[in-house]
C-alpha cells in the first residue's frame, strides 16, 4: 500500500527516487516524503497528496540542495494517524539524525512509544513508524553500530515492517529490513537500490535480491551485505526481474486501465500457448506439484482470496466442481482466518492474488500451511511473498498491472482456473473427452472473440454516457456468471464510486426488488443456450415491471431482447461455461467509460490501493 525507494549511487538521487515512487504510485497513497543525504546532513521534504506536490516542494527548496549522494523516499497510505505532513514519512528520532521510512503496521507501537517517551524521546506524529526511528536511535546511542542497532530494534517490533534507514553519522550506507512486508535490493554497478516493489527499480536494473523475513540489507553504492537477525551473513541469489520498463508506459492509451483491458486477448494467447498444444492432448500443467495418485484421490479444495481475485475464485469453484467433481469451498481470506476451518493435510488450498502480497490472504495461507495442506498459489507476481509460500505456483503471466482496478490479471486468473479444472478433470477421468475438446476449442477461440468486442465499443460508450448520471445499479446473473455480476459491479464501484451491487437473479424477488424503480438500472447477463437464460429473462421482466431501466449483456440475436431491454450490449457467442471469460470484458469497459465520462481518476481511484499489505 505504501511504497519505499532507497538509492545510493552516481545518478541524480532525487530523480531516481522520484521515478521509483512514480512507478509505485499506482499502489495508492495520500502523502509522500523524501530524506536526502546532502553535504553531510539529512534533509527532509514532505507533501500531502500527489507526488507532484512533493516535486514542487523540492523545486521551491532547490537552493537548499547541493549534491545529494543517497536518499530514501516514501509514499504513504495512512493507517496510524491521518494523512498530514507531520504523519508523512520519513520520520526521525528526537535529534533528527536518524531517519526511517516504513511499510506495514507495528502492533506493539503504543507500548514501545510509552517506554521511549520515558527515556526522553520526543514524538511528533501519531504514526507507529516514528516509534521505529526512536527505537533504532536509542539502540544506536548504546551500540554506536547502526547495523546492530537495527537488528536489536527490529527484534522488539511486533507486526509487519519493511523499513529503510539512513543515519547522519553513518555515511554512505542505507539499510533495509523486513518482516511480513515485501522488500528487495536492486543490484547495480556503482549504485544500488532498496525498494518495496519491482516497478520502483526496473528502469535502472533488472537484477535484484529479494529479502526474506528477518533479513537485513546493508547497502552502499558498491556493496550489498545481507544478514539474518543475528548478524550472520547470508548468500542470497541475485534474480533477474521478469518485467520490462515498457510495462509502465500507457502506449498511447488515455489510461492504464484501458491499455490493460486491450491487452487481454494476447495475454490469453500467451497463457494457453504451451498449456494446450492441441485439443486432443491433455492440458500441460507441470506447475501443479502434486503426484498423480494424490490428485486422483483429491476430494476437497479450499480457495481463499480477496476482492477481484475472490470473484475469479468463485468461478474457479464452479469450474473445478463441474469439470472434476471435486468439492470446493471459496472464502474471503479475511473471513477464513477467523473461522475454525476443516482444512487439513488432505485439503488442497488455493490462494489467488493478483499482487501476491495481500496481507489477509498471506495470513490465511500461513494458517493452511500450518495444517499441512498443499498450497497452490495463482498469482500475477511470481516474485511475491505468496509465491514464495507456495508448494505449487501457477503464475498467470498478465504482466505488470498498473491500474488499481484489476482487469487483465482477473482474466488471466480465470484462464488459469479453466486450465487447472481441465487438468484435474483429465487426471481423474471425470469428464467426457468430447466435452473437454469443445472447451479447449472454445478457449483457443476466446482471444479473437474478445478482440471483436474491443474493436467496436460504441454501444458500451453510448450506454456509459446515458447511464452515468444514475447513482445506483444492480447487476444480475445466475450460475457461473454470478461472480461476473459481482465483478462487474465491483469495477463500477471502484472507479466511478457509483453504488453497484451484484445479485443472484433468483434472489432479486427476495428483497432487492423493493428498491426497483426508474432510478435503479438493472444489468442482466444472459447467455443464450445456457441453463440460466430463460430464468434471468423472467427476472429481467420482473424488474421492467417495476420501471427499472434494463441493460442486457448477451450474444442473443432474439429481437424480443431488443424490445424488453433499453440497451443491448451484444457480444460474440460462447457457451455458458466459457462465458465468464468474455462477459467480464464489456463490464470492465462499461465501468471504465462511465468513470471516464464522470471525469474520475480511473487509474488511481480514491481510498483504494493496488496491494493491501495490512489486514
Ligand atoms: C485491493 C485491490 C483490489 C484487489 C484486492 C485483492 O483491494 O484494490 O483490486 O482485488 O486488493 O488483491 P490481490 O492482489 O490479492 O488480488
Amino acid at each position: 500500500m505504501c511504497g519505499i525507494v532507497g538509492y545510493i549511487g552516481y545518478r541524480n538521487v532525487v530523480d531516481v527516487i522520484f521515478r521509483g515512487l512514480t512507478n509505485l504510485e499506482y499502489r495508492g497513497y495520500d502523502s509522500a516524503g523524501i530524506a536526502l543525504r546532502d553535504e553531510g546532513k539529512i534533509k527532509i521534504f514532505k507533501s500531502l497528496g500527489k507526488l507532484g506536490n512533493l516535486k514542487e516542494e523540492l523545486i521551491n527548496h532547490k537552493s537548499n540542495l547541493v549534491n545529494p549522494i543517497a536518499g530514501i523516499g516514501h509514499i504513504r497510505w495512512a493507517t496510524h494517524g491521518s494523512p498530514s505532513l507531520v504523519n508523512a514519512h520519513p520520520h526521525t528520532c528526537t535529534c533528527g539524525k536518524l531517519t526511517v521510512v516504513h511499510n506495514g503496521i507495528i502492533e506493539n507501537y503504543k507500548v514501545l512509544r510509552e517506554e521511549l517517551i520515558k527515556k526522553g524521546c520526543e514524538f511528533r506524529s501519531q504514526t507507529d513508524t516514528e516509534t521505529i526511528a526512536h527505537l533504532v536511535a536509542n539502540e544506536y546511542s548504546n551500540t554506536k553500530d547502526l547495523e546492530l542497532a537495527i537488528r536489536n530494534a527490529v527484534q522488539k517490533l511486533q507486526g509487519a515492517y519493511a523499513i529503510c534507514v539512513m543515519h547522519k553519522d553513518v555515511p554512505d550506507v542505507i539499510i533495509g529490513a523486513r518482516k511480513h512486508a515485501p522488500m528487495l535490493v536492486g543490484v547495480g554497478e556503482n549504485e544500488n537500490f532498496i525498494a518495496s516493489d519491482t516497478p520502483a527499480i526496473i528502469e535502472y536494473t533488472k537484477k535484484a535480491i529479494y529479502l526474506d523475513d528477518n533479513e537485513i540489507a546493508i547497502v552502499t553504492k558498491d556493496s550489498i551485505k545481507i544478514t539474518d537477525i543475528n548478524g550472520n551473513t547470508i548468500n542470497k541469489k541475485v534474480e533477474i526481474l521478469p518485467w520490462e520498463p515498457v510495462a509502465l508506459s500507457k502506449l498511447g492509451y488515455k489510461h492504464f486501465m484501458l491499455k490493460e483491458i486491450h491487452e487481454q486477448p494476447d495475454i490469453i494467447r500467451n497463457i494457453l500457448n504451451g498449456k494446450i498444444y492441441d485439443i486432443d492432448s491433455p492440458v500441460v500443467l507441470n506447475e501443479v506439484k502434486i503426484d498423480i495418485e494424490t490428485l486422483k484421490k483429491l476430494n476437497k479444495i479450499q480457495i481463499i482470496a480477496c476482492g477481484t481475485s475472490l470473484h475469479a475464485a468463485m468461478i474457479g469453484k464452479y469450474l473445478i466442481e463441474d469439470f472434476a467433481g471435486i468439492a470446493v469451498d471459496v472464502e474471503p481470506s479475511s473471513e477464513y482466518i477467523y473461522r475454525k476451518t476443516t482444512t487439513d493435510a488432505s485439503t488442497l488450498v488455493i490462494g489467488v492474488s493478483q499482487s501476491g502480497e495481500t496481507a489477509d490472504t498471506i495470513t490465511a495461507i500461513k494458517q493452511a500451511k500450518e495444517k499441512g495442506s498443499h498450497i497452490l498459489i495463482i498469482t500475477n507476481r511470481p516474485d511475491s511473498n505468496m509465491a514464495r509460500m507456495a508448494n505449487s505456483l501457477i503464475p498467470v503471466n498478465a504482466g505488470i498491472e498498473v491500474s488499481v482496478a484489476a482487469t487483465k490479471s482477473y482474466t488471466a486468473q480465470l484462464i488459469s482456473f479453466y486450465l487447472l479444472a481441465l487438468h484435474l478433470a483429465e487426471i481423474k477421468g471425470a469428464m467426457d473427452k468430447n466435452v473437454i475438446k469443445n472447451i479447449k476449442h472454445e478457449l483457443i477461440q476466446l482471444p479473437i472473440k474478445i478482440e471483436e468486442i474491443l474493436s467496436n465499443t460504441s454501444t458500451i460508450q453510448e450506454c456509459a454516457k446515458n447511464f452515468s448520471s444514475f447513482k445506483n445499479f444492480i447487476y444480475i446473473a445466475r450460475g457461473i456468471n454470478l461472480a461476473t455480476a459481482f465483478e462487474g459491479a465491483l469495477k463500477l464501484k471502484e472507479i466511478s464510486y457509483i453504488n453497484a451491487t451484484g445479485y443472484a437473479a433468483g434472489e432479486l424477488k427476495h428483497g432487492p426488488i423493493a428498491m426497483l424503480d426508474e432510478t435503479m438500472p438493472v444489468l442482466s447477463i444472459l447467455v443464450p443456450g445456457g441453463i440460466t437464460y430463460e430464468k434471468i429473462l423472467s427476472n429481467s421482466e420482473e424488474a421492467k415491471a417495476r420501471n427499472a431501466k434494463l441493460i442486457a449483456l448477451t450474444s442473443s440475436s432474439d429481437p424480443n431482447i431488443d424490445k424488453l431491454f433499453d440497451v443491448v450490449i451484444r457480444i460474440p457467442h460462447v457457451s455458458e461455461i466459457l462465458s465468464p471469460a468474455i462477459c467480464c470484458v464489456p463490464l470492465q469497459l462499461l465501468a471504465y467509460y462511465i468513470a471516464e465520462f464522470l471525469g474520475k481518476d480511473v487509474d488511481q481511484p480514491r481510498n483504494l490501493a493496488k496491494s493491501v499489505t495490512v489486514e
